[in-house]
């Protein structure tokens, strides 16, 4: 089993892994399992410096388990994500800059984990900032562990477009509308045994809560999970690789002139997890 080398980034997120360079991803045979192993402690690693072009990353990625195909894209295993009018998905990025967990819309479990590679840095903003839900839910009071085992929350295209769009025109409602929407536990007791809160930008509302209410509760957990000692915000080199752990992990891009060139490829692993409160916190009760 290869043994890597890391550096701790923040308090409660991420390392820096230090002794990997381009020969040692492409060689080693046990680098794929140490990462995920890592990743699995410490939610983010950042390898500096890597320059990958798309078809090492996807090769090393693929390594690390089943990716997802994007099929508009030359290599389809890597989206390119910019905000370049040609990019046939520009105008879905609109809201990466709320915090979120990929895949809370989709029929599939969410993926496993996202990679980010940094292609064309923006001049100034353009960071992408990670913070941990497994830590935000280990914070909790047990009794309010106890109520959130409860709560099953409904997540909607509306919901992430509506930051972008306040105020849609009606063929824009009915474009959304045509994603179904999802509903999920709160919290996501993994096999692993550890508990994540499923919140961010595609939360709509808590079922059975007064919409206020269940918005400001929502909102309230954003706000906990990712104060400013939470958070670890990386500011990208060209050519650093990014892996973060997409089922306890929000994320963001941080702001930046959209107008200029900022070109990220981004590879994502497949999950074969899907939302659910399969293990019992200590002291709650099953949901409902
Ligand atoms: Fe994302």
């Amino acid at each position: 089993m290869a043994v890597i080398s890391v550096e701790k980034l923040s308090e409660h997120v991420g390392v820096a892994v230090l002794d990997v360079d381009v020969e040692r991803l492409r060689s080693d045979e046990d680098l794929p399992a140490a990462c995920l192993t890592a990743l699995e402690e410490h939610g983010v690693l950042l390898f500096r410096g890597l320059g990958l072009d798309a078809p090492a990353q996807a090769e090393f990625c693929g390594r690390l388990g089943t990716l997802a195909r994007m099929p508009r894209y030359p290599i389809p295993e890597v989206m390119q994500i910019s905000f370049d009018p040609d990019n046939p998905n520009a105008e879905y990025f609109r809201s990466n800059d709320r915090w979120h967990l990929d895949g809370c819309l989709d029929a599939a479990p969410p993926p496993k984990a996202g990679v980010l590679t940094a292609q064309v840095v923006a001049a100034q903003g353009g960071e992408t900032e990670f913070a941990s839900t497994y830590s935000a839910y280990e914070n909790l009071s047990a009794a309010e562990k106890e109520h959130f085992a409860a709560l099953r929350v409904v997540h909607t295209f509306e919901a992430v477009q509506r930051h972008s769009y306040p105020d849609p025109t009606p063929a824009q409602l009915a474009e959304w509308d045509r994603r179904p929407a999802r509903t999920h536990p709160l919290v996501w007791g993994q096999r692993s045994g550890r508990h994540s809160l499923v919140i961010g930008a595609t939360t709509s509302h808590v079922i059975g809560m007064e919409p206020g209410e269940g918005r400001a509760l929502l909102d309230e957990l954003v706000q906990r999970t990712t104060t400013p000692d939470r958070v670890l915000r990386h500011a990208w080199s060209v050519g650093d690789m990014v892996i973060w752990d997409n089922r306890g992990l929000l994320h963001r891009a941080c702001e930046f002139d959209r107008a200029q060139p900022r070109v990220m490829n981004r590879t994502t692993l497949l999950g074969d997890e899907p939302i659910q409160l399969v293990a019992e916190p200590v002291g709650a009760g099953r949901p409902s």
